[in-house]
């Protein structure tokens, strides 16, 4: 069975490690996504264990594509039935990535595949094409290169939905970002966790499930992944891989975790989604302006997500990055050191020797990840 998870260009080696832990050998990276092959039970661990994962999809078919013929030739040789269920309502989501792809009549492809999918043989009639329905099953073509990979969503809602978020902070990062950020600054649960500037928890609530080995999805809901509504879906197969996952959860931290922020109201809003998420007593939380932090341990890691914007509280954001390097200077110099910061701040006023720089993209944001490794 071949599989497509896709991510933000710049974190797919993150992804294609967790891949390689699932026991996903073949391996085949392109922008912002990995085809690789594994049986049901590996896809089906994939879909609530990868934590910087965006979306997942199931390859159908893969063929020539130059023009409208060639793809209703190709669309001839699926049997729907085979695939879809019809409960579902279904919707069709062409991606034309290259200029030769752009000259096709992207409308006309969605015809195709909505034609192909009501003339084949179900039992009883076919699932319904409706983009406006609630969470329809989601065909994808990727056409590029002349050819097309058509697969379906079987994750459905994207994956950084993991379902313990509560409102109430104006800068969140996405779950994906926040598991990509631990992993890239190496963290694995055994040595203590700072997060300074917390917000509203993402990074602190990831490092706890990374920690404690917790699937980020295990607490989706019955019906909640599109695979489930799909032809083929093994239910027994589901539940026990679900029940394994769960059974290899930890039950306590290696090394502890402490989340802090200088604003209370965001504390409360972390404290709430930790306590959604299931993982609240695992995190100490604390209101602490980042200028007066105490290493908890001599050594660990600290990750912060700097905050934007000309002004903070009272003083300005040059003013906040140079005492934020003091600090990181004079207590924390044993520790090792991951900040996440927009390109365009002034990453010189931190004055801190980073041994690494990673560029990634916080939505449309352009940020760097700097690294302080001891
Ligand atoms: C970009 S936000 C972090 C968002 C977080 N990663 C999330 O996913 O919700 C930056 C945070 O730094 C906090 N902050 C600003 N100045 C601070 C200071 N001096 N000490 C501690 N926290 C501070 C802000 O209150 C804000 O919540």
């Amino acid at each position: 069975m071949q599989w497509i998870a896709t991510c933000p260009h710049e974190t797919v080696d993150v992804l294609a490690s967790e891949l390689h832990a699932l026991g996903v050998q073949e391996q085949n990276k392109f922008y912002r996504g990995i085809m690789f092959d594994c049986d049901l039970e590996t896809a089906y661990r994939a879909h609530l264990l990868l934590r910087t994962a965006s979306r997942i999809q199931r390859v159908v078919a893969k063929f020539e594509l130059s023009d409208l013929a060639t793809l209703q030739t190709a669309l001839k040789k699926i049997f729907w039935p085979n695939w879809l269920r019809n409960q579902r309502a279904f919707t069709v989501t062409p991606t034309l990535a290259d200029l030769s792809a752009q000259k096709l009549d992207e409308a006309a492809i969605v015809t195709a595949v909505v034609q192909s999918v009501q003339k084949s043989a179900f039992e009883k009639a076919p699932p319904k094409f409706n983009p406006e329905a609630d969470n329809p099953i989601t065909i994808v073509l990727f056409i590029r290169d002349g050819s097309c990979v058509l697969g379906i969503d079987t994750a459905g809602r994207a994956l950084h939905k993991r379902g313990w978020r509560t409102q109430g902070h104006p800068a969140v990062l996405k779950e994906t970002l926040a598991a990509s950020i631990l992993m890239l600054a190496g963290y694995t649960g055994d040595e203590p966790l700072v997060e300074p500037m917390c917000g509203s928890g993402t990074i602190a609530i990831e490092a706890a499930y990374l920690a404690l080995n917790k699937a980020p999805l295990i607490h989706r809901g019955k019906d909640d992944f599109s695979l489930e509504h799909l032809a083929g879906f093994d239910r027994p197969l589901w539940r026990r891989v679900g029940d394994q996952l769960r059974a290899q959860k930890k039950s306590a931290l290696a090394a502890p975790i402490y989340a802090s922020d200088i604003k209370s109201e965001f504390i409360e809003v972390a404290r709430a989604s930790a306590l959604r998420a299931r993982v609240e007593k695992y995190i100490n939380f604390s209101v602490t302006p980042f200028q007066d932090l105490v290493p908890p341990a001599p050594r660990g890691v600290l990750v912060a997500n700097l905050p934007y914007g000309e002004r903070i509280g009272g003083g300005t954001i040059d003013q906040l990055y140079r005492e934020v390097g003091g600090v990181i200077k004079q207590r924390f110099s044993a520790w090792r050191v991951a900040l996440l910061v927009p390109s365009e701040a002034p990453i010189h006023l931190l004055a801190l020797k980073a041994t690494k720089e990673i560029s990634l993209r916080n939505g449309a944001l352009p940020v760097k990840l700097l690294m302080v490794e001891r």
